[in-house]
């Protein structure tokens, strides 16, 4: 069945506070983006780390001491892309079982199963004796960040006032950031720490999970799961107590509108197919696909092995990595400021044109001072480091956040969940690619691989000037009347289901 987050969404401002108790409980919801990053993050270093690889991937360790023979080659192996992406692909599975369990368990207990999958996978990883222990932890750890992103990113929208949801909404992308800091500052220190400092960087993650675990029993359940569950005097009763007024009737009575206005469309999944859906289907999916292949995690997941590519040693590669992280968790603030200022389109536009130009001059400086065998200059790995920075400042405040965003908020009522559990396993299977194929690819096409994530730049910049319509200030539930059948390509699925609506009540 269709959950809902708002049947007015910020069409009408409610009466709302941002309470004390709702700050909490979304610092505690986020913790889940917060693990969801540091998995993201702490793969590239551990991979980079000589115990770990004499363990497990003793091929590729033979191969690293041999560096000069190939800089472009040296960590290719499927087995290691399998380590890092194993994660993704279980994590795509799991995003369908979890879009079940938030509308019939709800989204609380939704999060409570990402922790236990999370401290479940986190144990097994840092305890592995064997590649397969290892691996099985990953897609553990997988079907916590199934479980957690699902649920957060609804769990957040629904219980925020809604002026606030865009703001509270990147607060989860925020966490995500600062995830991966922490594991690039983790794997830093981690890799000095002989023989089993991978250990304790993967068991990190177990920190976060505990967290999670425990805060969610102290958070409550959104009032829109409650009464979608019939549970309709306990949703009363958590709207009151999370906007601190008394009188929340008039919101309660659209959640209930909108919870039995979900209720009428039995197969949310059909209805996405049909032509009015197309539209944000359409968008939602290929944002995904754009997002990932801006050729972000080539960085987040490889940065240190990148930059160990170009020539740095361990320790400086891991150095640049906490740098590059940094820029990511302070430039999504920029994102946070913008995004309801500037608009959504104003951010993708500004953005591609940017990472454009850091993707070119990185790869015309690896195409031409960095062959296979010898190492970059100096001032040449210096000017890569700087815009592989200014490049994920660019990601950071647009295809970033607004890969989650847009999403979220362009769904009808009625389709939400569903619409948004395909575009976060859209995205886990596009993420998936480039994890298990960047390696391969930077050894295939060497510096070429910068100029093949140019190409895609520039078709999502074109494909955001066409196709993507401002959002900004639009009412949740207002995206047809608003947004859809005003643009110039999108009205014609709008027209073509009214003359449909038209044509089944004269039969
Ligand atoms: C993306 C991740 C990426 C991260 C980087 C997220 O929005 O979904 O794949 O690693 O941003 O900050």
């Amino acid at each position: 069945m269709a959950v809902v987050i708002s049947s007015n969404g910020n069409s009408k401002a409610f009466d709302a506070k941002m309470t004390v108790y709702v700050f909490i409980c979304v610092i505690i919801a986020a913790v889940g983006g917060l693990i969801f990053g540091y998995d993201i993050g702490i793969s590239g270093g551990v991979t980079a780390m000589d115990d770990f690889l004499k363990e497990f991937f003793p091929s590729v360790y033979e191969r690293k001491k041999h560096a000069h023979e190939n800089n472009y080659c040296k960590y290719d192996n499927q087995f290691l892309q399998l380590f890092t992406s194993s994660l993704y692909l279980a994590a795509l599975v799991a995003s369908f079982f979890a879009s079940a369990t938030c509308s019939k368990l709800g989204r609380r207990p939704t999060m409570q199963l990402a922790s236990i999958f999370f401290l479940i996978g986190v144990g097994l990883a840092a305890g592995a004796v064997n590649i397969y222990m290892l691996i099985f932890g990953r897609i553990l750890l997988g079907f916590g960040v199934g479980f957690g992103n699902q649920a957060v990113p609804l769990f957040l929208s629904e219980i925020a006032p809604a002026r606030l949801r865009g703001g509270l909404n990147i607060v989860f992308q925020l966490m995500v950031t600062i995830g991966i800091l922490i594991a690039n500052i983790v794997n830093y220190f981690t890799s000095s720490i002989h023989p089993y400092g991978w250990r304790i960087a993967l068991g990190g993650a177990g920190i976060p999970a505990l967290i999670l675990l425990f805060g969610s029993l102290l958070i409550c359940e959104t009032p829109t799961s409650l009464i979608e569950r019939n549970k309709t005097k306990e949703g009363k009763e958590t709207l009151k107590k999370i906007r601190g007024v008394e009188d929340v009737d008039e919101e309660y009575e659209s959640i209930v509108h909108a919870c039995d206005f979900a209720r009428q469309v039995k197969d949310p999944y059909t209805k996405l197919m049909k032509p009015a859906s197309r539209p944000p289907f359409v968008i939602g999916m290929l944002l995904q696909f754009f997002q990932q292949f801006t050729g972000i995690n080539a960085i987040m997941f490889y940065a240190p092995v990148l930059f160990q590519t170009v020539g740095f040693g361990n320790d400086a590669a891991l150095l640049s990595a906490v740098i590059t992280g940094t820029i990511n968790v302070l430039s999504t603030f920029v994102g946070i400021f913008l995004v309801d200022k500037t608009g959504r389109r104003f951010l993708l536009l500004q953005s591609s044109v940017h990472m454009l130009v850091c993707q070119l001059v990185i790869g015309i400086i690896l195409a031409k001072d960095l062959d296979v065998t010898g190492t970059l200059g100096r001032p040449q790995a210096l000017v890569v480091v700087i815009f592989v920075c200014v490049y994920v400042m660019g990601f950071a405040w647009s295809w970033g956040p607004l890969g989650w965003l847009i999403p979220s908020e362009t769904f009808p009522v009625e389709t939400r969940t569903e619409g948004f559990a395909l575009a976060v396993s859209c995205n886990m299977f596009f993420t998936f690619v480039i994890a298990q194929a960047f390696l391969s690819m930077l050894c295939g096409m060497k510096s070429g691989i910068f100029f093949f994530f140019s190409g895609w730049i520039v078709v999502m910049g074109l494909f955001a000037l066409f196709f993507v319509p401002e959002t900004k200030g639009v009412a949740i539930d207002d995206m047809r009347d608003s947004v859809w059948k005003l643009h110039w390509y999108w009205k014609r699925f709008m027209l073509e289901e009214d003359e449909h609506d038209v044509e089944k009540r004269t039969d």
